[in-house]
């Protein structure tokens, strides 16, 4: 595997070679990533090209981000390992990926022995935490949501159902790692439901508490703005493509594939979202005494009346954040810094005109059980090809040979003028991917392109 073709500004072990750079520079820093996606390698990667990157680590990483930093054995939600490895090692800024450690208070404790960190803290972290907290902040401050009601008893929630027709959407409160959402075609798909997630406890604790929503038509479409607390900064929109195969088909996944931007969020649907969702969230949130900061990742349906949330994510989506990444012009440190400091009044980010693609590759069997730790050749050959960048997630490295370690694996990401020729450059750097194990979805991007 090389990343010969890739920026190095920051490259560890080769100070010398960026000696001249830091002493431009009035401060460079020492930047930890948390997490081990897609998403970390592809935060990892750019913010290792700021001039004021001078050290990066990631925790626990894979063998992507193994390349452009330094690897920390200390796993994502291990809060006490990460704050004590941050103070013992001096590290200014800390980024945090996933959200399992922002519900449990990672930058809060950051927070505490003032080292600084990219991500909301626990309270507001419930945003994602918490269904319920999400759905009644919408009621209460007027953000278009879908009609909603809240149970910690099945027999409420059975009634509720009742009283409501179907199709009908039973989400467990908590964190269920993307699977607590069912969608019931009838009432009795929902009655199974509420048993599924408060009865038999499928995502344990998560089933506290069931929120049944109406069924919202429309497209589905996802928006992310940095927030500093008080101003929001639009970042892009992007699709995800949830379903494992082909045509949509086939069980949820974390997402394989997408793309920045999404074509049916214009410029005015833009105004409508921030004008509508966003802005009104930020002031509400403070307004409760959690002033939110980080990254904002509204879950959106554009319905006939205008943009709904269906939910909020306290972070980068994966695979979003990668195209993302690559579709950013701008220094992506110093935006996450403005965002930490709350300086980001101050700030316009510049992109890349192009459309951005990422099509994920996983292991067979994924998202059900799959096998690991088998052998993937000709990712350099595939991330040498102009205006592909390939991105870890289940990866790791043994003995010069690169393996699978997880579902999903890599990230093929390729930025082109149009969706459907950053889709074809994608495949062509798969085609150079030689992982019989492996499989991908064929048809990332059809709705940006049918339209
Ligand atoms: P969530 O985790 O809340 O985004 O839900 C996962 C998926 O379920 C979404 O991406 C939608 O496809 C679907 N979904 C969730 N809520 C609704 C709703 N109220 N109406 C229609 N589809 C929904
Ligand atoms: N790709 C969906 C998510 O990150 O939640």
């Amino acid at each position: 595997m090389s990343f010969q073709s890739w920026p190095t500004v920051c490259m560890l072990g080769n100070r010398d070679v960026n000696k001249d750079k830091r002493d431009k520079e009035d401060f460079t820093m020492k930047v930890m990533i948390v997490g081990s996606g897609g998403r970390e390698h592809a935060l990892c990667w750019a913010i290792s090209k700021s001039p004021k990157c001078d050290e990066l680590f990631c925790a626990p990483g894979n063998a992507g981000t193994d390349s452009i930093a330094i690897n920390i054995d200390i796993q994502a939600d291990d809060v006490s390992g990460l704050v004590a490895y941050a103070k013992d090692n001096a590290i200014d800024f800390v980024v945090i990926g996933p959200e399992v450690p922002l519900v449990e208070g990672l930058a809060d404790e950051l927070t505490a022995v003032d080292i600084k960190c990219f991500g909301p803290s626990a309270a507001a972290a419930q945003l994602e935490g918490s269904k319920g907290f999400m759905k009644d902040l919408c009621a209460k401050y007027d953000i278009p949501s879908a009609e909603y009601g809240r149970f910690d008893e099945p027999d409420a929630a059975k009634e509720f159902i009742l009283r409501h027709h179907a199709p009908i959407v039973v989400k467990a409160d908590g964190l269920a790692a993307g699977k607590g959402v069912i969608i019931s075609r009838n009432e009795n798909e929902a009655y199974a439901a509420i048993d599924h997630i408060m009865t038999e406890r499928a995502f344990g604790a998560a089933g506290d508490e069931v929120i049944i929503e109406e069924f919202m038509e429309g497209e589905e479409a996802s928006f992310f703005a940095l927030v500093d607390g008080e101003t929001a900064l639009p970042l892009r929109s992007a699709q995800d493509h949830k379903a494992a195969h082909d045509g949509d088909e086939g069980p949820n996944t974390g997402g394989m594939g997408a793309y920045t931007p999404a074509p049916v969020i214009d410029d005015a649907m833009t105004t409508q979202i921030m004008d509508e969702i966003i802005n009104p969230t930020i002031k509400a949130m403070a307004a409760e005494g959690a002033p939110y900061k980080g990254v904002l990742y509204a879950g959106l349906m554009i319905t006939e009346e205008g943009p709904k949330l269906m939910e909020f994510n306290v972070r980068f989506g994966d695979p979003e954040c990668q195209p993302l990444m690559v579709a950013m012009k701008s220094d992506v440190l110093e935006a996450l810094l403005a965002c930490a400091e709350g300086r980001l009044d101050k700030i316009k980010l510049e992109w890349h005109d192009d459309a951005t693609l990422v099509v994920v590759l996983a292991a067979a069997g994924y998202p059900g059980p799959y096998k690991k730790g088998s052998e993937i050749k000709g990712v350099a050959n595939a991330n040498d090809i102009d205006g592909v960048f390939v991105f870890h997630a289940g990866t790791e490295s043994q003995n010069g040979s690169l393996l699978a370690n997880g579902g999903r694996v890599l990230g093929v990401t390729a930025r082109a003028k149009t969706v459907a020729k950053a889709q074809k450059l994608a495949y062509k750097a798969i085609d150079a991917i030689d992982w019989p194990e492996g499989f991908c979805r064929s048809d990332i991007g059809w709705r940006a392109i049918d339209r």
